[in-house]
């Protein structure tokens, strides 16, 4: 568990982080202009794939972060020349079988959006949410993640890590005024509070819905050690999407939620704040998983936004966030790896699937990426 002392990182601390950031990202730039980063390194290296993952927009959304923090066009040119990828994906309906959708289409074409008023980025993210409400089943209020919607091993199942998917459908309602995207997207996230948060405030990684009664019917994990054990990055994922749908839709019962989901968070953190990939473990010689940490950072930092200085909690995510952040910087980042093209060490992508274990994986990046700008600026959400 963190302690309260002050932190000790300042902007300048940040300044120089975010240098070695952008560094990696000037060492990257040609290799990913028309290609992306594969979803974890292999060898501490992300081999150069075709758009074909749920990843992908995770390398964009740095691009447009090196573009806000720096204002050079460089970074601009290659996010603009990637937007094409996504229109084409989604007007052809490639890889689109997926709630990942959320990821793909926020941080490439919402960012663009938002950030340079590009009208034909957003057609594509309104295109986007559309096909993603062909996954909500208004019966049961969710959305499901993965997969054909008529598959029996896949119907009816919800995620958590969708909770981060959510935004793309509360921002469609806000630029075309058709409420059923907000609705859709608000359903979904009282439906995780309810059946993907345990008592113990622990998360299921998923969650089976019978979608023609609505009725709950059980949780299995994909990625976590088990399934009545709790994946650090589902847990993560909460903690960042509850505050996300908060930020939507101002209901109060996602705050309550996740002052639960991040108490428990906290308190199976070891020494140096960096959880394991699953929080079963918290210590011995299992991997950690960066990329978890570095996602409840941010949330923390989006939760704290909402609570008054009274509230003691406010503080304390603020501090853990910014201790997070320098346990990271000091010792999880490729500062001293220069044979690594990735940013932050020791993720694990899914570890019962022995894939992408102790590796960067490319969403670390992003998130490490914009905990540093977070703590650098008062940053406006591309969520
Ligand atoms: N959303 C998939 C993952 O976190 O691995």
């Amino acid at each position: 568990m963190a302690n309260s002392n002050k932190p000790f990182i300042d902007q300048a601390y940040c300044q120089t982080a975010i240098k070695h950031v952008l560094q990696k990202i000037d060492e990257n730039l040609d290799i990913f202009t028309y290609k992306y980063p594969a979803p974890a390194s292999v060898n501490l290296v992300y081999p150069a794939i075709d758009n074909v993952q749920w990843t992908s927009s995770f390398w964009t959304g740095m691009l447009w972060l090196a573009y806000e923090v720096t204002g050079d066009d460089k970074y601009r040119k290659v996010a603009e020349i990637q937007l094409e990828d996504f229109t084409r994906q989604a007007t052809n309906r490639i890889c689109t079988d997926t709630h990942d959708l959320g990821f793909l289409f926020t941080l490439s074409c919402v960012a663009a959006f938002r950030l340079t008023g590009n009208e034909q980025a957003k057609e594509t993210a309104i295109k986007a949410a559309d096909l993603l409400m062909e996954r909500y089943f208004e019966k049961a209020g969710i959305i499901q993640a993965w997969g054909n919607l008529n598959d029996p091993e896949e119907r009816g199942r919800m995620i958590i890590d969708c909770c981060m998917n959510l935004p793309l459908l509360y921002w469609a309602t806000e630029v075309t005024g058709n409420p059923s995207y907000h609705k859709a997207a608000y359903n979904h996230a009282k439906k995780a509070a309810q059946y993907l948060v345990r008592e113990d405030a622990t998360t299921f990684h998923t969650y089976y819905v019978d979608v023609l009664t609505g009725e709950p019917r059980f949780g299995k994990t994909n990625q976590g050690f088990s399934d009545d054990s709790c994946w650090a990055r589902g847990q993560a994922w909460a903690l960042y999407g509850f505050p996300l749908s908060y930020k939507y839709t101002k209901a109060a019962e996602f705050l309550e939620t996740n002052k639960r989901v991040t108490q428990y968070f906290l308190e199976r953190m070891p020494k140096d704040l960096i959880c394991y990939w699953d929080l079963m473990f918290v210590d011995g010689p299992e991997e950690r998983d960066s990329s978890a940490a570095v996602i409840a950072a941010c949330g923390m930092l989006e939760h704290a936004k909402y609570l008054p200085v009274t509230d003691e909690t406010k503080s304390l995510y603020e501090i853990t966030a910014m201790q997070i952040v320098h346990s990271l910087t000091e010792n999880y980042t490729t500062k001293n790896t220069p044979e690594s093209n990735g940013i932050l060490l020791h993720a694990v992508y899914g570890k019962p699937h022995n894939s992408g274990v102790d590796e960067c994986c490319i969403w670390g990046d992003y998130y490490y990426f914009e905990a540093l700008v977070r703590l650098t600026k008062d940053w406006q959400l591309y969520w």
